[in-house]
């Protein structure tokens, strides 16, 4: 039997840890990450308790960034479960579902770990073959698809939802057709994967989409799939905004842009974008009648700062917090005007010096300069922080549990 007794100390920052007694791990730690789940805490139990532990011992662990009464409902609800449930309550949110998510992975003992949703959308009766067909096949990854045979998104409501829903598998498989062969709902929140499969340490998470980060960035050496039916939700309303849409969006050019020549071509995206403000500016200034050579130079100074949000926002989100806004803004606005003073004696010097034509001049120097802009801000703007090189098995929060 499970008891609940409170707290862990709490360290700052940390998330706090409650329900301590642990009798004996089970062979599968289920991670239900909830967000005000009150109403469906005591059925999803149920129904864990109903088809789980007779087929495989388990034990669950919430996590939860709860601004109800979700916390309370639990430690409730766990008296009467045969097996252990934790609950580890987090007061800052960070990285939303995927960050609670890495969270559970971190703090999870068990050899299989199974992520499902809190409002029943996911059938527990399934955890069982998830990991038996992991098992059985020594997968690390097990996936629970709608889009295999015998699966379904029934419970995803309306054409609206659907279409969304396709729309970013779709694009998803489109950029990682390697990392995601063999995984054919890449957006599915319901999944086993082995905790030696894990590489807790290398995950960024950004909102929904924690299996999409595990697959593209843990890579688990050998992916299967399991078909599901998608359930309506047992109780209360979906969490998922059209700002959750846009993390999802920020979260896909994270991933893609993880290694240094998908950044380059994506920063030369982002500056040939840069020409609509700049060629707009231009035309308003000399409209109102100024002169076209400082017109230029103001209108040039549009697209640097319409470059610069972008590249801010979408490139090098997460290399910013070492630097100040201005001190950004600054490097970034004299690097990419260096370039324009740079570029006139370049290509005087590839005529000159090297007997080059103009045109071919203009070409090696324009690709010339960008490669030094887009090395130029990497390392002077955004120089990356340190990351530690540690890919192995996930420490922490487990030792605080058994404290
Ligand atoms: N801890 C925590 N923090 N949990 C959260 C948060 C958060 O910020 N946001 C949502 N959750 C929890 C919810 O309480 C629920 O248990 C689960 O995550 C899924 O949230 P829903 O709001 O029900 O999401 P959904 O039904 O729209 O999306 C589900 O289906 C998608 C596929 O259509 C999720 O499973 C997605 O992961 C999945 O991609
Ligand atoms: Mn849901």
């Amino acid at each position: 039997m499970s008891s609940f007794e409170s707290t862990v100390p709490e360290e700052l920052g940390e998330p706090s840890v409650r329900a301590i007694e642990v009798p004996e791990p089970g062979a599968v730690t289920i991670v239900v990450p909830t967000f005000n789940e009150s109403a469906n805490i005591r059925e999803l139990l149920h129904r864990i308790t109903e088809s789980v532990p007779t087929r495989l011992p388990c034990e669950v662990l919430f996590v939860d960034d709860s601004t109800d009464d979700t916390p309370e409902v639990i430690s409730e609800a766990a008296r009467d479960c045969p097996f252990p449930v934790t609950l580890l309550h987090r007061d800052e949110p960070t990285g939303g579902l995927g960050g609670a998510v890495v969270e559970g992975l971190k703090a999870a003992t068990s050899d299989w770990i199974v992520v499902m949703d809190g409002d029943l959308q996911h059938p527990p009766s399934l955890v069982p073959e998830l990991v038996g067909t992991g098992e059985r096949s020594s997968a690390g990854l097990v996936v629970a698809s709608r889009y295999i045979k015998g699966g379904s998104r029934e419970g995803l409501a309306g054409g609206y939802r659907i279409a969304v829903s396709r729309g970013a598998t779709w694009l998803t498989k489109t950029l990682f057709p390697r990392k995601l062969r063999g995984i054919s709902d890449p957006m599915s929140g319901f999944f086993a994967i082995r905790r030696s499969a894990v590489t807790a340490e290398i995950l960024q998470p950004l909102g929904y989409k924690i299996l999409l980060e595990l697959a593209v960035r843990s890579r688990p050496r050998q992916v299967t799939e399991v078909p599901f039916v998608f359930q309506d939700r047992y109780a209360g309303e979906s969490k998922s905004t059209a700002q959750e849409g846009f993390r999802f969006l920020r979260h896909l050019v994270g991933l893609r842009t993880a290694s240094p020549v998908a950044r380059m071509v994506v920063f030369g995206l982002i500056g040939a974008t840069g020409f609509v403000p700049n060629l707009l500016g231009l035309y308003a200034l000399t409209a109102v009648g100024m002169h076209y050579v400082p017109a230029e130079i103001l209108a040039n100074q549009l697209g640097v700062a319409w470059n610069f949000l972008l590249i801010e926002h979408l490139l090098f989100r997460e290399r910013r917090r070492h630097r100040t806004w201005w001190d950004r803004v600054g490097r970034f606005a004299l690097i990419a005007n260096a370039d324009l003073v740079l570029r006139i004696p370049l290509i005087a010097l590839l005529v000159g010096e090297f007997g080059m034509g103009a045109l071919t001049a203009t070409a090696v120097a324009l690709v010339t300069t960008f490669v030094l802009r887009f090395t130029g801000t990497e390392a002077l703007v955004y120089l990356p922080r340190r990351t530690g090189k540690s890919v192995r098995g996930s420490r922490g929060r487990a030792d605080r549990r058994a404290a």
